[in-house]
């Protein structure tokens, strides 16, 4: 009796470990009506994401500005603010709905930013410098084509 019960808790055990990990790896998504896949996420993780994105912008126009204005420092300091060390912040059930390809696109994106620091803090030219920064945007472009954000409750 004790061993059927120790068997079938494993069992349990194994059939959420796998499910967590099949969530891990596909998300929580479903085809949008656009063509694009559709995140499903619940209304305050969408404002979460949301709000990251619209700081990776506000990351974005400092740095042009900053090319514009030959201002390396400035450049640096921008483009880390949408590096790597972003990622601390983000709720461990979000990052389980959002699915892998996502996950390494939003990693390879926050990666792009810290080269870019890197690259301004070892006195790239500004030519370079935008150059890197038109690749990094190739990476925006990207992710917004193939997905978008539905909230569910
Ligand atoms: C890993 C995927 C991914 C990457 C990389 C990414 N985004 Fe997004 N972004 C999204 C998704 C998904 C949405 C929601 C779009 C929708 O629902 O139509 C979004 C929305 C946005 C929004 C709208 C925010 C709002 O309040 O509605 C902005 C602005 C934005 N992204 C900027 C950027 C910029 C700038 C970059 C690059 C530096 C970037 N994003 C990189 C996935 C990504």
């Amino acid at each position: 009796m004790k061993n059927r019960l120790a068997i079938a808790a494993l069992v349990l055990w194994g059939v959420t470990v796998a499910g967590a990990g099949f969530i891990f790896v596909r998300g929580r998504t479903a085809p949008a009506s656009d063509g694009r896949t559709a995140v499903l996420l619940a209304p305050a993780d969408r404002d979460f994401v949301l709000a990251e994105m619209r700081s990776l912008l506000e990351a974005t126009q400092t740095i042009t500005a900053a090319l514009a204005a030959d201002d390396r420092a400035k450049i640096a300091t921008a483009a880390r603010s949408g590096g790597r060390g972003t990622v601390k912040g983000v709720p461990a059930d979000l990052l389980i709905r959002l699915p892998m390809d996502f996950k390494q696109a939003g990693m390879a994106m926050h990666g792009g930013f810290d080269k870019i620091a890197e690259a301004a803090d070892r006195g790239e030219s500004m030519k370079q410098l935008n150059a890197r920064l038109a690749d990094q945007l190739n990476l925006c472009v990207g992710c917004h084509q193939a997905y978008r954000i539905d909230a569910v409750h």
